[in-house]
């Protein structure tokens, strides 16, 4: 194998440029030629490849975003969008191709890879961290970072006023994020997807529990929850409790940004040297995922189709915590 492709796709993560910093040095390691592919599978359509030499990912590790930049692609996803690719990335000579995203760029490259024989491996790149086969991806650990740091400084004017937030926090339709940043950030409630949110059961505990306690707090709430978000349960709130002082805030897209962790920037250098190694190796088809701290290849079909399931245990801390 000697010219491989690399491209960034889906929404980006901190992390995603230590990513592609790894997969461009593990080439040349092994005298294999890197192509970024701009803007993710709109450029393989469109051939807006760029050679990427070592100096192209000098100073990009600690930066969040992607160099490469992202975009999500409806031409791809039409047969002859996906031909298109497939002649510019023979006309590039590209022999294999990391793809850094989460379930819509596996998803895309499953289906290419049955229609044309170009390997594809994957590195696992989303701060939802919802691909099955993997505990963690690029990006969850600092959007956990930084979703905590917001519901600390939250938690100062709450407490000054005597408020209760409703805080809601990404993850599409997985609680990951919400119900890991939320235990590190003390909240008093987490509402997630995988757990039917009883109002009932956040009544019971605002009538008895929190009120004999608390004078403030803070219920962090996945965009995907089923009762429709922050905004639908305070006001929800606000009707039955007409004492609480109730407040929300919706971090956005703030979660998407900032200078990646260690612990995203080291596996992400892992994962991307891995993926390089997996193609040489003539695999593909394959996702790059980490169990219990060891890397190990996934199929693709696995990691999107089947669903990962929210940790129980960690779950069951916060009735502990908030007892
Ligand atoms: O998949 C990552 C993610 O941030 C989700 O958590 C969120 O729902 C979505 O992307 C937002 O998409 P966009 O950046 O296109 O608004």
């Amino acid at each position: 194998m000697k010219k491989i492709a690399v491209f960034t796709s889906g929404g980006d993560a901190p992390g995603m440029n230590a990513a592609i910093r790894a997969v461009v040095r593990a080439g040349i390691y092994n005298n294999v030629e890197v192509v970024g592919i701009m803007r993710g599978y709109a450029g393989m359509v469109e051939g807006s490849f760029k050679p990427l030499v070592s100096k192209d990912v000098s100073n990009i590790i600690q930066h969040g975003g992607t160099i490469l930049k992202t975009a999500r692609s409806k031409e791809f996803m039409k047969a002859s969008g996906r031909k298109k690719a497939y002649d510019n990335l023979v006309k590039e000579g590209i022999e294999g191709v990391v793809a850094i995203g989460g379930n819509g760029t596996f998803t895309g490259a499953n289906i290419f890879e049955n229609e044309y024989n170009i390997p594809f491996v994957g590195i696992p790149g989303t701060i939802d961290n919802d691909l099955y086969g993997t505990d963690y991806c690029i990006g969850y650990d600092t959007a956990i970072n930084t979703v905590m740091q917001a519901l600390d400084k939250i938690r100062d004017t709450a407490s000054a006023h005597n408020r209760l937030f409703f805080v809601e926090v990404m993850g599409r339709d997985a609680g990951f994020l919400a119900l890991r940043s939320g235990i590190s950030g003390g909240a008093e409630g987490v509402l997630i997807p995988e757990v039917p949110t009883h109002l009932d059961e956040l009544h019971l505990y605002l009538e008895n529990k929190f009120k004999e306690k608390k004078s403030s707090g803070i219920i962090v709430v996945a965009e995907g929850e089923e009762e429709g978000g922050a905004y639908r349960i305070a006001k929800k709130v606000r009707k039955d409790f007409e004492d609480y002082d109730v407040r929300v805030t919706v971090l956005g897209h703030v979660q998407r940004g900032g200078s990646p962790t260690a612990f995203d920037r080291v596996s992400a250098s892992k994962m991307g040297v891995e993926a390089v190694k997996t193609l040489i190796e003539g695999k593909s088809n394959v996702m790059i995922g980490t169990k219990c701290g060891q890397l190990e290849l996934v199929p693709f079909e696995k990691a999107i189709k089947e669903s990962k399931s929210i940790n129980q245990k960690l779950y069951d801390l916060l009735t502990v915590l908030n007892v």
